[in-house]
């Protein structure tokens, strides 16, 4: 038996400089994976099973059930393994969490089965699962180019305290939605990414003015209520507010620990449901 965990991300930065031919966007982002985490546990079996503490999560499409069942597929390796996940990690929020399970399988059961597989034997596998998930075999904090499946590990970035607001918002097919929104005035050269990529490699905390997600341009439009809950942030002190991914979860981040619990205390006092973070993970 194993039991691993699955870390979230937030996107410092999340630039599409075009639309490309294979339908797919080319982007640029920096990533970052924070201690929120999904917990998983392997244990071998005959045949590959998924059970979740969120029934409706124990589906075919499931990205840890796929990660496992393309790594038995690719490996010719006999067995099974039953999965047990314990989500943590607001589903469809920009959050990564679905890929970040998926990396944590593969790397899991890399070991579990024996089948000594490195990162670089995984990448394949992780980029065909999804354009996220290759991310995810490095965690810390990474440059993602190509569709997302080319990661560059950088420096990891000094420790950062964050508040995160998941709203629960849903829109069917929500990243292909959100992508097929973007026009080419939403699309940028990759210089924001790359003026974090340079700051994180001098060993700074980054300046929020650094910051940029393009999906800002189009998720207030398509999550209208988006707007209450960005405002609920900067009403209970928050500096400023950044989209992670597609959306619709919105991160900040503050000075320290305690400041982090103040500012999530008075977002509950309004009925919000709010994540305390670290970087790291
Ligand atoms: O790779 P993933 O399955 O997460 O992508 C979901 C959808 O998001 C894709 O089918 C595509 O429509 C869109 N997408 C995109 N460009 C990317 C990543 C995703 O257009 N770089």
């Amino acid at each position: 038996m194993l039991t691993v965990r699955a870390y979230a991300k937030v996107n410092l930065t999340l630039e599409v400089l075009g639309k490309r031919a294979d339908g797919y966007h080319q982007i640029a982002s920096v990533m970052q994976t924070i201690d929120l985490s999904d917990e998983l546990t392997f244990t071998i079996s005959d045949e590959i099973n998924l059970r979740c503490n969120v029934p409706a999560l124990e589906t075919d499409t499931n990205l840890a059930l796929r990660a496992a069942s393309l790594l038995k597929e690719r490996t010719g390796y006999s067995g099974g393994v039953d999965i047990f996940l314990k989500k943590n990690i607001p589903v469809a929020s920009g959050m990564g969490g679905g890929s970040s399970d998926a990396a944590a399988t593969l790397k899991a059961l890399g070991r579990l089965w024996e089948l000594d597989l490195g990162n670089e034997e995984l990448q394949p596998l992780a980029s065909s699962l999804g354009s996220d998930v290759s991310f995810f075999l490095f965690g810390g904090t990474a440059i993602a180019e190509g569709r997302g499946e080319i990661v560059y590990e950088l420096p990891p970035m000094p420790t950062v305290h964050l508040v995160l607001l998941a709203p629960p918002l849903e829109i069917p097919d929500k990243t292909a939605t959100m992508y097929g929104r973007l026009t080419p005035e939403h699309f940028t050269k990759g210089e924001a990414s790359l003026s974090l990529q340079h700051c994180l490699e001098d060993g700074k905390e980054p300046d929020a003015k650094l910051l940029f997600n393009v999906f800002e341009g189009v998720a207030f439009d398509l999550f209208p209520s988006l707007e209450v809950y960005r405002r609920a942030m900067l009403e209970a002190g928050a500096d400023w507010v950044r989209l992670t991914g597609s959306g619709p979860a919105l991160y900040t981040f503050v000075a320290s620990r305690v400041e982090a619990l103040a500012l999530a205390e008075k977002l509950r006092e309004g009925g919000y449901e709010p994540y305390v973070a670290t970087t790291g993970g």
